[in-house]
């Protein structure tokens, strides 16, 4: 279906047209001043100007072709031409009975829908989640959701961390708590053993403890050096050992990332390429795109019109293993062939953007894929209260499931202090705790501009009012019980007619769901439609203060608001799912 502001815009345009102008010019917007006029046209001064003409003369010309319109109850003339318009009543009547048969309350499907992967989450085998992890989680969960929603078609995929320096860490620190495994012994060779020598535990623990042996001790390092060489260049003891970590580490994360609410389709990782890795170095080095610069293989990236320096990248380091850029280009090479997408995109932290220009750089150069069609999704960092960078109150790096557990305590006191869901059963109560601890943490998350960084304070992030995911649930419960008491008070739903201010005003806004979602998908950024929800959870609140809705007069008008709080609650719960937010039934 077609919005209000598409409707009005194709109107406008039209008389534009008629004038031998652009249609371009008569692109309709929300207000942005508060008066009784909620759209408005600000294309007659940059029209006028193009044909040296008197702004509000053709101002006027536009108006006065405009009386007769059917979609348009008013339109004037303000300061130097810009036009305010009032919608006609029919309209908005008509376009609220659309918005409230439609399931997806007027989200329209893409005319050009893409084949898009998406790359998310991004874990380390073996290294615990930092924050980081979270910000990526969230916001390309977000992603995925809204894309398939609009009608791309979406593989997700983890990416895990599971090549690099930690995994000769990992090996050689089990070499030296468990030195008889077969997986050290050369000459061993029979079948390796299906159960892993470790499990989730033996991994975070070892994992600091090596990293830390290493940075004291240079021998240490050696070693790990060394056995990371020696799994990358096929030592087949270590590959199985690699395969048993990752297996461990995946089980382990899977119950992580269920609790977040986070799905991803693929689970691949930077060691699953690695068979690519050659044929690809070889095909680069045909194409004469690589040069051997100390001793290591690299890839030259830099323009001419640069401002920064970009250093090349390193295909091949001079001790001869492949890097994190070398997997990423494998990864390209992976995905072309098994998924052939047209668009690939990063949700990594904004700490990688060298690394993903050089990556995007030499995929365009090499003619692996449209240097265009990569595209990091980059987000800030989160900091704690007191300003540095967000650590957990132990002052270790984060583990998901510590931050749920608090995420979670906080609801439940939140909902203790504002006397909700006492008379549940403990059961219940914890079930609403939960949804409401998730929707803090995402949407705390997700209402930033992406690459903004943002202070993490679960006790703003689970307040009841401003700006947060438990305000917007709290919306949605106050309109499910509004639903539950009709229905046993034999109301039913009716033909919307929108009359008072606010009725008006909440349709309009419900009309404005398809443009944010659109502009939250093409730019990549889901505050976008967190702002909207939020405005629209407000505008339905100030019709709630000045329109009775069971207690309205007369059945046609009950009917009308209760479709209105119906659909009102359609599209927000759609919204919020599309965030990733689940919503209680009542609390
Ligand atoms: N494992 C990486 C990290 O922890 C993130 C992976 C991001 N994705 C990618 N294709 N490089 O920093």
């Amino acid at each position: 279906m077609q919005s209000i502001i598409n409707q009005l815009s194709s109107e406008v345009g039209a008389v534009f047209v008629s004038l031998s102008l652009p249609k371009e010019f008569g692109f309709v917007t929300r207000s942005s001043r508060a008066g009784e006029a909620p759209f408005q046209c600000n294309g007659a001064m940059a029209a006028a100007k193009s044909v040296k003409k008197n702004p509000r003369d053709l101002a006027a010309q536009i108006t006065n072709k405009l009386q007769s319109s059917p979609l348009i109850k008013s339109i004037e003339i303000a300061g130097p031409g810009f036009l305010n318009i009032i919608p006609a009543d029919s309209l908005v009547k008509n376009q609220a009975a659309e918005l409230a048969k439609d399931e997806r309350t007027g989200a329209n499907i893409v005319t050009d829908p893409k084949k898009i992967v998406i790359d998310f989450g991004g874990p380390n085998v073996a290294k615990p989640m930092h924050v980081g992890h979270l910000r990526s989680s969230v916001i390309g969960d977000a992603l995925q959701r809204l894309l398939r929603f609009c009608g791309h078609e979406v593989i997700s995929d983890i990416h895990l961390g599971d090549w690099g320096l930690q995994m000769g860490q990992l090996i050689t620190q089990l070499q030296l708590e468990q030195p008889k495994l077969v997986y050290f012994d050369d000459d061993f060779d029979g079948l390796w053993p299906k159960q892993p020598p470790v499990d989730i535990d033996d991994l975070s623990r070892m994992y600091p403890l090596a990293s830390a042996a290493c940075k004291e001790d240079e021998t240490r390092m050696q070693q790990a050096r060394k056995a990371t060489a020696e799994l990358q260049g096929g030592r087949a003891g270590y590959r199985a050992l690699l395969d048993h970590f990752i297996a461990v580490s995946i089980a382990a994360l899977k119950i992580d990332f269920a609790a977040l609410g986070v799905h991803f389709d693929l689970w691949k990782g930077e060691a699953a390429v690695n068979p690519l890795v050659a044929p690809m170095i070889e095909q680069f080095k045909q194409g004469g795109f690589t040069e051997l610069s100390d001793g290591a293989l690299i890839i030259r990236v830099a323009k001419e019109t640069d401002k920064k320096e970009l250093p090349p990248l390193i295909l091949v380091s001079s001790a001869g293993a492949a890097l994190y850029a070398t997997t990423d280009l494998a990864t390209i090479v992976d995905r072309k062939d098994n998924i052939a997408p047209d668009v690939i995109l990063y949700v990594v932290d904004l700490g990688q953007s060298s690394h993903f220009e050089q990556v995007f750089r030499a995929a365009g150069k090499t003619g692996l894929f449209d240097e265009n069609a990569l595209e990091h999704i980059k987000f800030g960092t989160v900091n704690g209260t007191d300003g540095k960078r967000f650590r957990t109150r132990s002052g270790g790096v984060m583990r998901l499931s510590d931050l749920l557990q608090q995420a979670n305590d906080a609801a439940s006191k939140r909902l203790t202090d504002a006397g909700l869901a006492q008379e549940f059963d403990e059961n219940e109560r914890s079930e609403i705790a939960r949804l409401i601890g998730l929707a803090a943490i995402k949407f705390a998350d997700l209402r930033n501009q992406r690459t903004t960084n943002y202070v993490f304070d679960m006790q703003r992030f689970t307040a009841f009012e401003g700006k947060t995911g438990p305000y917007l649930l709290y919306a949605c419960v106050r309109m499910k019980s509004m639903l539950r008491k009709a229905k046993s008070a034999g109301i039913s739903v009716g033909e919307i007619d929108p009359v008072v201010k606010e009725e008006k005003a909440l349709v309009l806004m419900l009309d404005g769901f398809d443009q944010a979602l659109q502009s939250t998908c093409d730019r990549r950024s889901p505050h976008i439609l967190c702002e909207h929800l939020f405005d629209l959870a407000q505008a339905f609140s100030k019709f709630y203060a000045s329109c009775p809705v069971l207690a309205a007069n007369g059945s046609a008008v009950q009917s009308s608001r209760l479709q209105l709080v119906e659909t009102t609650l359609r599209q927000l719960q759609t919204g919020l799912g599309l965030l990733g937010i689940e919503t209680p039934e009542r609390m």
